[in-house]
């Protein structure tokens, strides 16, 4: 099998930083970044090919599959939640086509995905501390729908066609290289931003709202770490449980304000609190830690000191 690596959403929150740690272990030329409209920043540009490929568009994807005889597709392409609320019939249509396609080129290529799934693909009806693997999955977003069907399709393409496709359902992601842009957790993204530039944040969430949520570096590491696994070990085929940290929004506010002493915030909570309020709080991710080895590195507070250091640096 080829070693050459397609990064589908290659300038999205995970894409943007995962392209990079992939090409400074498998080489720039071996990792390929996709993306769809907007020009990449210089460092994804200048470090390695750079695409333009809608992921819905079939041929389009499989020539760029073929042109690089890629071996591996990272599959991050998708619309989130509160985005995905706004215009639902194009979430659907970009997170599952584009699925459907990375999963069909598999099946006939023989080729290694990383899709990933979310903690919105639970719902109201999930118990919400310590969320087990196995559960209830009612989401209550068009995203979180995509995400439980991109699931069941995951697994059915392993069990029929022996597609070595690994997912995570990665918890809200905290991150300093791309602006937020339409999900539900950004608020924990967006304070630190607006905390070093305006010295003020509107929680759009009120402040007892928790979340599980994990600082990109360990994203990444996660991801790589599932996508080297010895298949032998992966007992799940839809997508890991997967955690590091919990906190309310509160406990955010007052970590970012032990840093920027005159740091102001208040919560006006919006149409998000109930996309938050419909997600667990804590997660069991066990499965994670004894299959594959899983162990996160950054708790609340190592991340608050790094997000700010690397803002205040961009
Ligand atoms: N971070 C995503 C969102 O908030 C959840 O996967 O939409």
């Amino acid at each position: 099998m080829s070693k050459k690596i397609l990064v589908t959403g290659a300038t999205g929150q995970v894409g943007s930083e995962l392209t990079i740690a992939l090409r400074d272990k498998f080489g720039g030329g071996n990792v390929i970044a996709v993306g769809h409209s907007g020009a990449p920043d210089k460092e994804l540009k200048n470090s390695g090919p750079y695409e333009v490929v809608d992921a819905t568009d079939m041929n389009a994807l499989r020539a760029l599959v073929e042109k690089y005889e890629a071996g591996i597709i990272y599959h991050l392409v998708g619309i989130l939640s509160a985005a995905g609320e706004k215009k639902p019939d194009l979430a659907w249509r970009v997170n599952m086509e584009s699925l459907k396609n990375v999963l069909d080129l598999a099946r006939n290529l023989k080729l290694r995905i990383f899709w990933p799934s979310s903690i919105a693909a639970f719902g109201p009806t999930t118990p919400k501390k310590n969320t087990p693997q196995k559960t209830i999955l009612e989401p209550s977003t068009i995203y979180g729908v995509s995400k439980v069907a991109g699931e069941l399709l995951a697994n059915y393409y392993f069990l029929k066609y022996g597609v070595d496709v690994r997912s995570l359902r990665y918890p809200g992601l905290i991150s300093y290289k791309t602006p937020p842009r339409g999900g539900t957790s950004d608020y924990a993204v967006a304070v630190f931003f607006e905390a070093v530039k305006n010295k003020h944040y509107s929680f759009f969430v009120n402040k007892e709202t928790v979340l599980p949520m994990m600082y990109m570096p360990d994203a990444v590491k996660a991801t790589i770490e599932i996508m080297e696994a010895d298949p032998k070990k992966l007992t799940v085929r839809h997508s890991y449980n997967l955690a590091a940290m919990s906190f309310s929004a509160q406990e955010l506010a007052l970590e970012v304000k032990k840093h920027i002493p005159d740091f102001s915030y208040d919560f006006k909570p919006d149409e998000r609190q109930k996309i938050a309020d419909s997600w667990p709080k804590t997660i069991d991710d066990s499965r994670a830690r004894e299959d594959w080895g899983w162990r996160p590195e950054f708790d609340l507070s190592k991340t608050v000191v790094d997000m700010l250091e690397n803002i205040r640096k961009h």
